[in-house]
């Protein structure tokens, strides 16, 4: 659906039926805690709480971006290091049994889809837009490296090369092209983080080239 046909079912979320998706989501996250190291509710709730902040700013239909949020994630629930299309099941569920109807549920399930790193693109919709820069800040944070990257290392069974590989080959690109934030005032904020963090990963890409370094990392496994 594209944000300009989004008029004739926005605020069709309300807040008690947001409720219990958040309720549905938390649980499962806490009872899988220990397989969603990185993408536990810590991850869930600060996306959907930017992401809310990105749609006021940016005219969508804030409560439907609040529930994308809210259910971005759930294909790590299902599939180890998949995308966003392995949870689509799930997502689908968790938001019927919630009272979502099927229009805006499939709707919702669009805007994961369309905001997902690895394939955005700079035209998407307003709402994917708010999701993306939401997802994409937490990524961008200079704590995430530090307290959370190996959390993603363990959580998707990858290596160091594997993550920095990734995070270099999707976010190279809308960061040099400019679409890396569609906020005006999230690009403000955010893109000396973003760039940073860019260039870290660029540079830990640089270093595991050095078999002194690979002999040190392999000395601390
Ligand atoms: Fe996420």
């Amino acid at each position: 659906m594209s944000a300009s046909s989004t008029a004739s079912v926005s605020d069709t979320i309300a807040r008690p039926t947001i409720t219990a998706v958040e309720r549905q989501v938390r649980a499962l996250c806490e009872r899988h805690a220990a397989r969603l190291p990185f993408h536990g509710w810590h991850h869930v709730s600060f996306v959907r709480d930017k992401a809310a902040e990105f749609a006021a700013g940016n005219g969508s239909d804030v409560a439907v971006v609040e529930t994308a949020a809210l259910v971005h994630d759930v294909n790590y629930l299902v599939r180890r290091n998949s995308t966003a299309a392995a949870g689509s099941g799930l997502r689908l569920s968790i938001l019927a049994a919630a009272g979502v109807g099927p229009e805006v549920a499939h709707w919702i399930d669009a805007i994961v889809d369309e905001a997902e790193m690895r394939t955005r693109h700079r035209d998407i919709t307003l709402e994917s837009q708010a999701l993306s820069d939401a997802d994409t800040l937490f990524k961008a944070l200079p704590v995430t490296p530090v307290v959370l990257a190996h959390r993603y290392l363990a959580e998707n069974g990858v290596s160091l090369r594997e993550l920095a590989d990734k995070i270099v080959g999707e976010q190279r690109d809308p960061h040099d092209e400019g679409f890396y934030f569609y906020s005006p005032a999230a690009a403000a904020a955010y893109s000396r983080w973003a760039t940073a963090n860019l260039t870290l990963w660029q540079c830990i890409q640089e270093s595991l080239d050095d078999p002194t370094v690979e002999r040190l990392l392999t000395a601390v496994a």
